[in-house]
């Protein structure tokens, strides 16, 4: 069979690193990919995953594309072309594509839709309310103390959501988003959820028009320095699973947020087939929904695959022809670390093309697998491309064997200005010194 997976990330990688393991999976290609992806091998035999030079946005590209070259499966990884409606278009032409369509992938797009259909459908979640007027904004922002989340309605490349400690600090976001419009037209209409805290970890289920198949969890560290401080990243470093949620609380958490989500989606007529990845926070009062998203976490996706036991080719076909229900997902006992190297100055601007050096030597040490996310190929070695270069991945029997690989393998590897978290798992540590139950 033939797949093409559309991105170029570390979760792209990860996606391409576990079709390829599948005996199905005969030629397997990547737009735009990485030079990670481009290496790496086929279990069938059939060479390597072959990059192709069309970005992940560019809609007609790809569909010209696909249709010259007629991939069996279309595997989509980023948010942006699910929104742009990439699914529905390579349907309309029938190519057989994965993911949500852009009537479904509005649960990520837009905050205010997602928001909204939690409250009518009963799905935990914080209390919020919905403004196009910045001073009824500030207003309502003033009632919660300035404690609150500033969302900007559209898509925003991870920079819509200010979180706010002061009525100042929430003053600003607002006037910023709705005032002098620095994220443009996503900053026409905002939500403003009260402040939630507590433990925020992933949740993931694959979905198709009648099943939601729940994962384990994860938990991304989504600020760049160690205690979770600094500005927002895209994600510097996951671990699965966590110990904070019991199995029993875990089914209890999906039961809450799956089932009236599945329930609403039938009563709305929404078809929903792909990967929902809640963002929750553990609060006193239970798990609460911060956000939804239609595809799969970057860095998540590096754990949840390294520790999947399914054949990741066969879920999915079953997932676009609802046939999820005849599937269990099986899960490695195994704890898998990921931590993510990025180029200096990220999440602001960096610098590209610096040489990387000791990946090889990374991967010689046991449960070691280095997805690459910004990377090239020049002159015959790895260069650095994007803000996220590497994503360090290890797994081993417990938590801390599993760092200690990780951490391990990032000291092997070298380029300039690298910079990377030292405290992954810094929660779940504390949590088993302080004795509470894994
Ligand atoms: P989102 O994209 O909606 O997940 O927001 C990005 C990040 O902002 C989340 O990962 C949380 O860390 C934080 N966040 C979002 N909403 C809230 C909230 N209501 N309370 C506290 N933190 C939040
Ligand atoms: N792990 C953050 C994200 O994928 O949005």
């Amino acid at each position: 069979m033939k797949v093409l997976v559309i991105g170029g990330g570390g979760r792209e990688h990860a996606l391409v690193w576990k079709l390829a393991q599948s005996p199905h999976v005969t030629e397997l290609w990547c737009a735009p990919g990485n030079a990670g992806i481009a290496r790496e091998p086929l279990r069938s035999g059939t060479g390597t995953a072959r990059c192709v030079p069309v970005d992940a946005e560019d809609l007609p590209a790809l569909l010209k594309w696909a249709s010259e070259n007629r991939p069996d499966l279309t595997v989509v990884g980023p948010d942006n072309p699910l929104a742009l409606g990439v699914v529905d278009l390579f349907q309309s032409h029938g190519l057989r594509a994965w993911g949500p369509t852009r009537d479904a992938a509005r649960f990520e797009a837009s905050k205010i839709f997602s928001q909204q259909f939690m409250e009518r459908h009963g799905i935990p979640t914080a209390r919020a309310a919905t403004f196009t007027d910045p001073a009824e904004a500030i207003r309502y922002a003033e009632t919660l103390g300035g404690r609150c989340a500033v969302k900007a309605d559209g898509l925003a490349l991870g920079k819509g959501v200010r979180v706010c400690r002061g009525i100042e600090e929430a003053r600003t976001a607002i006037q910023d988003l709705m005032t002098r419009r620095v994220l443009g037209p996503a900053g026409e209409r905002v939500v403003i959820q009260e402040l939630l805290e507590g433990i925020e970890v992933s949740l993931h289920a694959l979905c198709d028009g009648s099943a939601a198949l729940p994962f384990p969890t994860a938990q991304d560290h989504k600020r760049l320095g160690d205690g979770n401080t600094g500005p927002n990243t895209g994600g510097m470093g996951t671990y699965s699973p966590t110990p904070f949620l019991s199995d029993a609380e875990l089914a209890a958490a999906y039961d809450r947020i799956l089932r009236p989500w599945q329930e609403g989606c039938r009563a709305e007529g929404i078809l929903f087939r792909g990967v929902l990845y809640p963002g929750i926070m553990l609060t006193p009062a239970g798990p609460r929904v911060l956000e939804f998203n239609v595809r799969f976490g970057d860095p998540e996706t590096q754990v949840y695959l390294t520790r999947l036991e399914n054949d990741l080719f066969e879920l999915l076909m079953a997932a676009t022809e609802d046939k999820l229900s005849a599937h269990t997902l099986r899960w490695s006992p195994q704890t898998s670390v990921c931590i993510v190297m990025a180029s200096a100055g990220y999440p602001g601007a960096y610098k590209k093309g610096c040489p990387i050096e000791g990946i090889e030597e990374a991967e010689r040490i046991p449960g070691v697998k280095v997805f690459h996310a910004g990377t090239g190929w020049e002159n015959g070695r790895f260069v650095t491309r994007g803000g996220r270069v590497l994503g360090v991945t290890a797994t081993g029997p417990d938590l801390p064997a599993a760092l200690q690989r990780a951490y391990r393998a990032v000291e092997r590897i070298r380029f300039e200005g690298a910079q990377y978290r030292r405290d992954i798992a810094f929660q779940a540590l504390e949590w088993k010194r302080a004795g509470r139950p894994a």
